[in-house]
């Protein structure tokens, strides 16, 4: 089969529609779409239909079998639609939120849950999932950061290789292509606004929001999706330089190019293009090979063509790039691939998956606060469960993909799987709603804590306020949760708050008076088990942010490897006048990039270096010993930071390279090292080429980003 001849074959309009993908609705000829309006709102007629390459949005493998039978009846030159979807954390067994799940320091952990949702979603007729999302995230007003793994462009680059290895695999059985997204720079929206203006110089975006992008792209991912926002004034998926400058030619990335929701008509509403014709003329000149939801390509590529903006050879290109894909993945010889109601029926949140859900669950879990309470004990006779979020299954995150509530581990019933024998009493106390404001079952939620040996009091943020268009304002608790708080902690001090959301919050005044906090996410199917598990110690926590939780919303964006800038504050408790500061509050994040506890306490000491001096293209090894100084076993991630003093560009004030997941029997003690080289310490200088600087560097080995105890080496 020989994809060149095949578009030898087709006419310019077969190629157009093979380069167009639409919502499933629109492929029902049967809906009457054209009348109705949507087909024809896009400038389709049921002919065009015919030919269209690829879909999204459809309901499970007998649906996705069905649309794949008409489309070969249909078209002419019977070339298999691929089928498109968004499997961000999961497919019908949903795990952790990305943000969570990058919580656990643990790209294996990754893999594994991307392998399983690949494995779902093949079986469900998924081809190719929209993920990952490599967007570097400062700012939790963005309410996007939910699918991110975090502010570290190092970290962000071994999840997204790691998410590409788990989706893809060798491409065959039980695999999807990826598609990394969203290229790029997204995360970083001015103000935390989703679709927001971004404006970066090129340092910084090759420094910090390409790296993670490019991973993917080494590890081989198939599919690159262009972004909603302007970059340097010019939309993502109009940007020649961005798309055909440094992902095709600076990177060499082969695979296809599909833009994001509509945004080729965005274009208009942008005004960089006045009508589609100046759109589709941008978008194909940048590089983009599909159209994703809307029909520029179809309407007005012929004429492009005939007046010499667009040539013929580069939607050949593109055709060929789709196509090259299709036949990667087999689909020329079987155009259903995997797609199985029983093979995906047996696999939905089947033994397996959700202990590997459950796992993740309790690995990304971060411990924020605990002043003694955690972990409570398995012999509790009665225990109160209370808030929004204990009993429903609504905590699976958002892009939940197919996951059901009603096959969900709520956390009522995670608490009464494990404890058994024990009375569990439940009330809701006051709504998860932004808007909420009815007090008036916070009296039945006093009444069972009272008396409780234990009370677990869920708050945080519902599912569906994190996610695509939900960016805030205000990261506080609405005060209607910090009422519930107030009036349960007088009627029972042992309560331990569990925080769900897909942002950090700004919980400044929750720190200050909840005896303890374990920030559990939005947890997915196994998110109740998880937490029984966590809270009454048959797990302990260890999970670290990946994303500064801010002390107020006003800090955002707020990250731990900024500039020092030339008046820095050294001391966040005082004001002092033309220092880089708030009059108002600190600079430093209530919880630090990194930071989480455990049941028990890490020491750290002993920090050093095998030589002061590293040689160009030699090594030194950075060491320390770590010792767990409680009486449970747990798990520390062992952080090296390091500062380049002084560069030809400012350099952060700490910068991860590195870190070590150890595992100590209390009382334990293990020396964990760590190798340095040159590499490890280039950055893009002013004149945008890579390279280590030669100078003085310290090094800083700890549990999080704030760790002190230094140790210097000079790079000659
Ligand atoms: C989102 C993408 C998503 C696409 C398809 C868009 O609105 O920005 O992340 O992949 O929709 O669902």
């Amino acid at each position: 089969m020989n994809v060149k001849k095949i578009v030898e074959k087709m006419t310019l309009k077969e190629k157009l529609q093979q380069l167009t993908q639409l919502n499933a609705g629109f492929l029902d000829k049967n809906a009457g779409t054209e009348a109705t309006g949507p087909l024809s709102s896009m400038g389709l007629t049921s002919q065009d239909l015919n030919g269209i390459g690829s879909v999204l949005n459809f309901q499970g493998p007998d649906n996705v079998k069905a649309i794949q039978r008409q489309h070969l009846e249909d078209d002419t030159n019977k070339i298999p639609m691929l089928f498109m979807m968004d499997v961000i954390h999961g497919c019908r067994t949903i795990y952790p939120v990305p943000i969570g799940l990058s919580a656990s320091f643990d790209p294996q952990l990754v893999k594994d849950c991307c392998a399983m949702a690949a494995k779902e979603a093949a079986a469900e007729g998924i081809n190719v999932t929209f993920a990952p999302m490599a967007d570097l995230v400062r700012d939790a007003r963005w309410g996007r950061v939910m699918e991110s793994t975090g502010e570290d462009p190092y970290l962000n680059c071994l999840y997204s290789r790691a998410a590409v290895e788990g989706f893809q695999g060798d491409l065959k059985k039980g695999k999807v292509a990826a598609c990394v997204k969203h290229y790029a720079a997204y995360g970083a929206a001015e103000a935390g606004r989703d679709y927001n203006t971004v404006d970066m110089s090129e340092r910084t975006l090759r420094e910090y929001y390409l790296p993670a992008y490019k991973a993917a792209v080494d590890a081989g991912v198939e599919m690159v999706m262009t972004s909603f926002n302007v970059l340097d004034g010019v939309p993502a998926a109009a940007n020649k330089k961005l798309v055909d400058g440094i992902l095709r030619k600076e990177w060499k990335f082969g695979g296809v190019v599909i833009s994001d929701y509509n945004s080729f008509r965005e274009m208009i509403t942008h005004g960089v293009a006045e009508n589609e014709h100046d759109a589709a003329c941008l978008a194909v000149n940048a590089g983009n090979d599909i159209e994703m939801m809307s029909a520029t390509y179809i309407g007005h590529i012929e004429s492009l063509i005939k007046e010499g903006k667009v040539s013929l050879k580069q939607i050949d290109k593109a055709v060929e790039r789709v196509l090259k894909l299709k036949k990667k993945m087999g689909m020329f010889s079987d155009p259903y691939l995997d797609a199985d109601k029983a093979l995906a029926d047996s696999l939905d949140c089947c033994k397996e998956h959700r202990d590997l859900a459950r796992k993740a669950a309790e690995k990304c879990a971060v411990l924020l606060k605990n002043d003694g309470v955690l972990p409570f004990s398995t012999e509790v006779k009665k225990v109160a469960v209370i808030g929004p979020f204990a009993n429903t299954g609504e905590i699976l995150g958002n892009w939940r993909c197919y996951g059901k509530h009603e096959q969900t581990v709520t956390v009522l019933a995670g608490v009464k799987n494990l404890l058994g024998g024990a009375e569990v009493v439940y009330a809701e106390g006051v709504s998860g709603e932004l808007t909420a404001s009815d007090e008036s079952g916070i009296a039945a939620a006093v009444k069972a804590a009272k008396g409780a040996d234990a009370v677990i009091l869920t708050l945080g943020e519902p599912q569906g306020d994190s996610g695509e268009g939900n960016s805030k304002l205000d990261l506080e608790l609405p005060a209607v949760q910090y009422k519930l708080l107030d009036e349960v902690l007088k009627a029972n001090k042992n309560t331990a708050v569990l925080l769900f959301s897909g942002r950090p919050l700004a919980i400044k005044r929750l720190s200050e008076t909840a005896p303890a906090i374990l920030e559990v996410w939005q947890p997915g199917t196994e998110g109740g088990s998880a937490a029984a598990n966590l809270l009454f110690g048959k797990a302990v926590p260890s999970g670290k942010l990946t994303m500064s939780f801010p002390a107020k919303t006003g800090q955002c964006p707020v990250y731990y490897n900024h500039y020092n800038t030339g008046r820095p504050r050294m001391n966040d408790d005082v004001r002092v006048a033309y220092t880089s500061s708030y009059i108002d509050g600190p600079n430093k994040p209530l919880y630090p990039f990194g930071y989480g506890l455990s049941y028990t306490a890490f020491g750290y000491s002993d920090l050093k270096l095998s030589s002061s001096v590293l040689q160009s293209g030699g090594t030194v090894t950075a060491s320390v010993k770590v010792k767990n100084k409680g009486s449970v076993a747990g798990e520390e991630t062992v952080q090296l930071y390091i500062r380049d003093l002084f560069g030809s560009a400012v350099r952060p004030v700490k910068e991860l390279k590195g870190f070590k997941k150890v595992m100590l029997a209390a009382g334990e003690e293990k020396e964990v090292s760590f190798e340095i080289n040159e590499d490890m310490l280039a950055f893009y200088g002013p004149d945008l080429v890579k390279k280590a600087e030669k100078g003085d560097f310290k090094v800083f080995i700890g549990g999080d980003s704030e760790c002190a105890d230094s140790v210097s080496f000079r790079l000659v």
